[in-house]
């Protein structure tokens, strides 16, 4: 990995009981890239983004951020510095607006309400959803819901954005949407990891993927090299005693 990598994660561990759900992990993530961190069920992608995101506190090991070590770091801390986690979860308001929810997700990152205003209606337009703007959020389908989560994490762009599983479910139309949303703010320098298992997206958007099985890092590199290795086929076959 190298020096220049804007995060760079150090023997990083988490362990649940008996369970090293996360054991010695080294990545580097550089500036402007899209890094893909895959894996099978359970190999821990989930407890890596919530150690980087504050979420949890690793064991043992470090995270450093654009030059600075930033383990210990709660998760306002982190997000006031950019490294920013989507949820899985929804956090939207459901009894106010689309715009609103662009709005107070705005002010609360200590926008004026008419920066807040001008970026939301831009990320409306952007995420298609203009047209549902002014109903309830809770009145969305679950894949506008998504889009809409991608603009309250985007109202103020993170240094770094944490996707976990952002097409789990969503229709592939949305998919797409998202899809797009990613690799144009990506073309604009926005940095990203994303954790999905929907492979032919990973390798359209992913320049170079990490993979992990059982708290390991098992491959790192291009991300078609990373999923045909045979290390990684062997991680999704279930086991090497099959070969
Ligand atoms: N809060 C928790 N308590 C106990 N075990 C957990 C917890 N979170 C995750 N695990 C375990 O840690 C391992 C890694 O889980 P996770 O990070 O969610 O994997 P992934 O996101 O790759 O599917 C799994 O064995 C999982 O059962
Ligand atoms: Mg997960």
């Amino acid at each position: 990995m190298s020096e220049m990598s804007l995060l760079r994660t150090e023997g990083l561990a988490k362990h649940f009981g008996g369970v090293a759900a996360v054991d010695s992990v080294d990545f580097g993530v550089n500036a402007g890239e899209i890094m893909g961190l895959v894996g099978p069920n359970g190999s821990g992608k989930t407890t890596v983004l919530n150690m980087l995101s504050g979420f949890l506190k690793p064991d043992g090991g470090k995270v450093w951020f654009d030059g600075r070590e930033v383990t210990h770091l709660s998760t306002v801390q982190l997000a006031r510095l950019g490294l920013l986690r989507m949820f899985q979860m929804t956090r939207v308001f459901t009894r106010i607006s689309s715009f609103d929810n662009l709005l107070v997700a705005g002010m609360g990152m200590g926008l004026t309400e008419k920066e807040a205003g001008l970026r939301a209606g831009a990320l409306l337009e952007e995420l298609t959803l203009t047209p549902v703007q002014y109903l309830d959020a809770g009145s969305l389908s679950g894949g506008q819901r998504k889009l809409l989560e991608f603009g309250m994490c985007f109202i103020e762009p993170p240094r770094i954005a944490l996707l976990d599983e952002p097409f789990a479910a969503v229709h592939p139309v949305m998919r797409e949407t998202m899809a797009d949303f990613i690799r144009r703010r990506n073309t604009q320098g926005q940095t990203f990891i994303l954790v999905s298992h929907d492979m032919p997206i990973v390798v359209d958007l992913c320049q170079r993927s990490v993979c992990m099985n059982l708290g390991k890092v098992i491959a790192v590199g291009p991300t078609r090299a990373v999923l045909e290795s045979t290390p990684v086929i062997e991680a999704y076959l279930g086991s090497s005693s099959h070969v």
